[in-house]
């Protein structure tokens, strides 16, 4: 069961997923998140880092892990995913930065390093809310088109189309062509999910995740498996619930 809720722009639907994520934490002691990154969440994060400001978000308990990172890009590279949570969030609240996680792109053996992250994930008690984004090709995480559901966290290839959307931050070098993600099944053994999706460009692969077929075509319809998910829209993506 997938509940639905539409704001009526990208800054409401934003604020609706922060306090989200702010309730998850006064209501755990220990609370584990699953963080995600790109454009979308930019506006999320600062909701939550205005609500930790004033005194309705508290992470001095919270572990965090990430959805993924580019393979070969270390923890200090500027258009690396950690680069990207340090600026929009790990900054600007009382986290420990000893229990923030993200795949370790740089590892010398990564496959090795993505059954670490895993492991690490397990070791943490699983994570309570994991954040997600969607990809217009339905990606969640950097699990592509194909990706098996009962994948767990892992090297993959980026499609093209993933390649291009995530250029902007990468010019005038080219986007790195693999990845280290948390595996769908990963992602589904979240006790709850929260996706946040916005924009007219997000209405297709809404269309396919919501109305098309539980499938691995379209990783995110994956979500629909989950007893726990939440679907946080601003109009504009929501014009694909009615394609669906
Ligand atoms: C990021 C991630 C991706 C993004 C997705 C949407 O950690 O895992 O699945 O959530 O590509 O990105 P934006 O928000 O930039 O459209």
């Amino acid at each position: 069961m997938v509940k639905i809720v539409v704001e009526g722009d990208a800054s409401g639907a934003a604020a609706r997923a922060a306090a989200l994520v702010a309730d998850h934490l006064g209501a755990h002691p220990r609370p584990v998140l699953g963080l995600a990154t790109g454009e979308t969440m930019r506006p999320l994060y600062r909701h939550l880092v205005a609500l930790h400001r004033a005194g309705r978000a508290d992470f001095a308990h919270a572990t965090t892990f990430n959805l993924d990172e580019y393979l070969g890009v270390g923890a200090d590279h500027p258009a690396g995913f950690a680069a990207f949570m340090r600026a929009c969030l790990f900054d600007h609240v009382n986290l420990d930065p000893a229990r923030t996680h993200l795949p370790r792109g740089a590892a010398p053996d990564p496959c090795a390093e993505a059954a670490r992250y895993e492991a690490q994930i397990a070791q943490a008690g699983g994570i309570g809310l994991q954040l997600l984004g969607l990809g217009q090709n339905g990606h969640i995480g950097f699990n592509e088109p194909g990706s098996d559901f009962a994948s767990v966290s892992r090297v993959v290839t980026l499609t093209e189309a993933t390649r291009q959307a995530n250029a902007r931050a990468w010019a005038p070098a080219p986007v790195p062509l693999r990845a280290i993600t948390m595996g769908i099944a990963t992602i589904l053994a979240a006790q709850s999910c929260v996706m946040l999706a916005t924009g007219a460009a997000k209405a297709p692969a809404l269309a396919r995740m919501t109305g098309g077929a539980i499938a691995e075509g379209c990783p995110a319809s994956a979500l629909r498996l989950h007893p726990d998910m939440t679907l946080i829209l601003d109009a504009e993506a929501a014009r694909g619930l009615a394609a669906a």
